[in-house]
């Protein structure tokens, strides 16, 4: 088995990946490519789904070319994704009726208060162990079904289909012939019942969603099809969201591990086993991964922009040529500056939920400049982990003596610092930064016998542990800046 490699696929936010690794869990090769990002309204986010598969498709075929991949090298393929973010198509033309919209997209903000102010919101958290949020898919999904002309009917005609990333991959990669998502996935629609795993009736009717138009829920270690390859079948054996196949990357299989990735986003996730912690403070319930039909769930802290925020500075700023440069340009700011940047281009997430929070800089003097804006930028990622890592703690009652960390952003040495300065906590870091990817492989790995639970605990590899710096008082007056600045930027659209 072990001359055979896996495929795991990553379809992000901003990019679409193939990761190609190997029985030690390596990765031998990644092909990667960007796509549009389309913003057609204030806070609307929206994709091209065909450009997503376009471009997911493509890194695929690169990646088995540039290997020289024969089927009988490939064990199976797992796939990872955005989560939430939403997409209906023709079942019979395989057409989208409308771009994907995007987890970021804030259009349905209004719908949502009207959700809450009915009293919803109680009875949704119960079920799904969502807070009621633009965030999720389900006001989404019921946004196209009003607003594209015809929708509606066609979907209760059987005609159209909805997915998550992960189903619209699956979709595509087995030409139509599977449609279905796993329980990590669905359970981020707002429309799954997360003690039973299944759709629930009363969301459905709540949002008007014909049944026929959901994927089939399976375990995230599980027969999704397969993909055709020179006349060969490629199994598809794992499926997962990216922020809870990073949790399994992590190999955070234990109640009471956790991890944090640096993305687009900034995503801490907490197995709590097999019983559902219900959060007092603002975190989400979550199912981590279903094996074998055996639930395991997190909690979840979900910070929206994180990386983006680089990507901004890069971008929109054009402070920096790429993302690596933000770490030098940090190290040029004046230390006295009190410069802090609320990154809340999203609204704001966990702990704090709010739709029309908008981003802020604040504590500006006539000295300070790009380096002073790329400092605070950068802490900003950290401060956010402060709030969500302290709400993780009061719920779960378990104080974490490290912090789990991976995705691309934390390769930024002055973050890693800063982020174990601001815990007062170690910040370790692993050699492979992929936990996402790794999560699929090992998901759909698992599945096909290449890997064992005991050969996952073995590999884990730590490359370099951060030990905070600064001294406490330091950062107690750090945080009271920042908290400082998160309430102004709170309510800040109408
Ligand atoms: O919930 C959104 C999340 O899945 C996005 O992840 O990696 O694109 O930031 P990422």
């Amino acid at each position: 088995m072990s001359d055979k490699m896996i495929i795991a696929l990553d379809q992000g936010t901003t990019s679409s990946r193939a990761i190609l690794f190997n029985h030690a869990a390596e990765i031998v090769g990644v092909a990667q490519q960007e796509f549009t990002q389309h913003y057609p309204g204030d806070a609307w986010v929206e994709h091209d789904a065909q450009e997503i598969w376009d471009t997911q498709s493509s890194v695929l075929a690169s990646l088995i070319a540039e290997h020289k991949l024969t089927p009988d090298q490939i064990a199976a393929i797992g796939i990872t994704n955005q989560r939430e973010t939403t997409v209906v198509w023709d079942k019979a033309t395989g057409e989208p009726v409308y771009n994907a919209i995007v987890w970021q997209d804030r259009r349905t903000a209004a719908r949502c208060d009207e959700l809450v102010k009915s009293g919803w919101d109680t009875k949704i958290r119960e079920k799904t162990g969502l807070i009621v949020d633009s965030y999720f898919s389900a006001t989404k999904l019921e946004w196209i079904l009003n607003n594209v002309d015809g929708a509606r009917a066609r979907a209760e005609r059987g005609e159209l289909l909805f997915g998550t990333i992960d189903t619209w991959v699956i979709w595509n990669l087995t030409g139509g012939k599977v449609h279905a998502t796993d329980a990590s996935n669905a359970a981020r629609t707002m429309l799954l019942n997360i003690d039973d795993g299944d759709w629930d009736q009363e969301l459905l009717e709540l949002f008007g969603i014909p049944a026929q138009m959901l994927p089939e829920v399976c375990s995230s270690s599980d027969d999704f099809g397969s993909y055709s390859l020179e006349g060969a079948e490629i199994p598809i054996t794992g499926v997962a969201g990216d922020q809870q196949a990073a949790l399994f990357g992590q190999t955070c299989f234990e109640q009471g591990m956790a991890k944090n990735t640096y993305g687009t986003g900034c995503f801490m996730l907490m197995n709590t086993g097999a019983e559902r912690v219900d959060s007092q403070h603002g975190l989400l319930t979550t199912i981590a991964w279903s094996l074998d039909g055996k639930i395991t769930y997190a909690l979840e802290g979900s910070v929206f922009i994180a990386g983006a925020a680089v990507q901004w500075l890069r971008d929109e700023l054009q402070f920096i040529e790429s993302a690596e440069d933000s770490e030098a340009l940090a190290e040029q700011a004046n230390p006295e500056s009190q410069v802090v940047v609320v990154p809340a281009f999203a609204g704001l997430g966990a702990p704090h939920w709010d739709m029309y929070a908008r981003g802020a800089i604040f504590g500006l003097t006539r000295d300070s400049g790009r380096a002073e804006i790329a400092k605070a930028t950068l802490q900003s990622l950290a401060y956010q982990i402060y709030d969500v890592l302290n709400a993780m703690q009061q719920d779960s009652g378990i104080e974490l003596s490290q912090l789990n960390v991976d995705g691309g952003a934390i390769a930024n040495d002055f973050l890693a610092q800063f982020q174990a300065d601001v815990l007062q906590k170690p910040v370790i870091r692993p050699k492979v930064l992929e936990s996402t990817a790794l999560g699929a492989a090992y998901l759909a790995g698992l599945k096909v016998g290449y890997w064992t639970f005991d050969d996952l605990s073995k590999v884990r590899d730590i490359e370099r542990t951060f030990d905070p710096k600064l001294s406490n008082e330091t950062i107690t007056r750090l945080l009271k800046r920042w908290n400082k600045a998160v309430e102004r930027a709170k309510h800040w659209v109408d």
